[in-house]
């Protein structure tokens, strides 16, 4: 049978694909850093070349960013075209102290590959390709049709790929699609995603006078910016935990009597939870558990203030400046541009006198959830079975994919968002890390569903 082909293929490269992997980390491909632009399009260029050795039709998009790496086999007439999405751009490094071996070369220690995009996305996206290598090489072709979309940009939030998709509906045409971006519920404990939280961030500048001020001089005569940030920022929450934006929660979709009796099922400790983060409790929006406010309520953080004075020692000044960046998680079925126009009538009421502000938003996504009653659904549940040899659990998840949404307002289709990662992998921090042995199982999982797609 293919399928027993395909499985002694994986078995038999096992430790090329790890090589492989670690190949394409040792690529900086820090879409944020100007400085790595060169590696960010090696990395493109490797996913390119990787999906062309296995026999894929391939292009390198040039945007106005970051490229973008499409592929195709449409080698199977009267199946179903499934859109595999991607990103080879990883997360800044920084800060490198923490780090026990270098971001840029992968090290295994314990079973798990440490390195930036270990788990986000490298790692994760790579099972798809060794997947699809695995039936062009060894089970005689694709049983469906597949098309790659791995973009460079989604940790800046790019609309590069937003105008692609709008531009390229027909060739991008699918029955559904796959994302591996997302983490299993816990160890051995496999799941699938069906919601994401959105995502409104700004940036606000708060002026003062022209200059910065001796505090003794002039303080209390003039606004201080700072004093006033922290009057904005203060008011955007309550001590209960909820967002105190009039508006805020118009239309937020309350969570199901059945998600709630759902998610109280997972096996979670609060404590374990307070526990291993080493905070004496936990907080969050009155009303509501843990697992309840990580999924599926939205939040409101503070993620970066200055201005000031910040270097060694006192400094006795009133400065014309401040600044801060914050953001918000939504739901479905707020929406980033509303919550925008909610945020500035907030701070037009709030801002004390005696200063001048600039609201700038930045990226923004919208909430998803997916229907989890469904045939794919069914199909990822079985595909799961056979590469992790237990059935996922249903979950939510707090994190943000902006193509997703994107995927179902341009294309119509929904996504299967099959996490191969785990909740400590570090994403985003030092010593990011991804499971070897996750990785196997994810390729397995992904090759046995390009199967059970092709059953229907
Ligand atoms: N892979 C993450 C999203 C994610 C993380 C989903 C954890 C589920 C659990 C993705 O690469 C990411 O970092 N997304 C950003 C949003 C983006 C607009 C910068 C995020 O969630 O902060
Ligand atoms: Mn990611
Ligand atoms: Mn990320």
């Amino acid at each position: 049978m293919a399928i027993d082909r395909v499985d002694a293929y994986l078995e038999e490269k096992r430790g090329a694909f790890e090589e492989q992997l670690k190949e394409l980390i040792r690529i900086p491909s820090v879409s944020a850093q100007p400085a790595h632009n060169a590696d960010t399009r090696r990395a493109a260029e490797f996913v390119r070349d990787d999906l062309a050795a296995m026999g894929l039709r391939t292009e390198l998009i040039e945007t106005p960013g970051h490229p973008i790496v499409y592929a195709e086999g449409l080698n199977a007439p009267g199946k179903p075209t499934v859109l595999v999405y991607g990103h080879y751009d990883v997360q800044p490094p920084e800060p490198l102290e923490p780090w026990t071996s270098p971001p840029f070369e992968p090290t295994v220690r314990d079973g798990n590959l440490y390195a930036r995009g270990a788990t986000d996305d490298k790692g994760q996206m790579f099972t798809h390709l060794k997947a699809a290598e695995a039936w062009l090489k060894a089970g005689g072709g694709l049983p469906v049709n597949v098309k790659f979309l791995i973009e460079g940009e989604e940790e800046v939030g790019g609309a590069n790929l937003e105008a692609y998709v709008a531009a390229q509906k027909e060739k991008l045409r699918c029955d559904i699609a796959v994302i591996s971006d997302t983490s299993q519920f816990a160890p051995g404990m496999p799941a699938i995603t069906y919601g994401l939280k959105g995502l409104a961030y700004f940036e606000l500048r708060v002026q003062g006078a022209n200059r910065d001020l001796h505090s003794g001089t002039y303080g209390g005569a003039v606004q201080n910016p700072i004093n006033a940030l922290s009057t904005i920022l203060a008011s955007m929450k309550g001590p209960d935990g909820r967002v105190a934006i009039d508006g805020f929660y118009d239309r937020v979709r309350p969570l199901e009597d059945w998600e709630r009796a759902e998610f109280a099922k997972l096996p979670f400790s609060e404590d374990a939870f307070r526990d291993e983060l080493k905070v004496a409790e936990v907080f969050g929006e009155a009303g509501y558990s843990t697992l309840e406010r990580k999924w599926a309520r939205p939040t409101f953080d503070i993620n970066g203030v200055w201005g000031g004075y910040a270097g060694p020692g006192p400094k006795t000044v009133l400065p014309c400046k401040a600044a801060a960046k914050f953001s918000f998680r939504l739901v479905p079925d707020q929406d980033n541009h509303d919550v925008a126009g909610l945020v500035r009538a907030h701070i037009e009421k709030v801002c004390p006198p005696g200063v001048t502000w600039e609201l700038e938003p930045m990226h923004g996504a919208p909430a998803v959830l997916v229907n989890n009653d469904t045939p794919g659904v069914r199909a990822a549940c079985r595909a799961i079975e056979a590469g992790f040899g237990t059935p996922p659990v249903l979950i939510r998840e707090g994190g943000s994919i902006p193509v997703v949404g994107l995927l179902k307002t341009q294309l119509g289709v929904d996504t299967l968002l099959l996490g191969w990662g785990q909740n400590d992998d570090n994403l985003h921090g030092p010593n990011e890390k991804f499971s070897l042995a996750d990785f196997h199982r994810g390729i397995k999982a992904s090759a046995h569903l390009l199967a059970e797609l092709a059953a229907g």
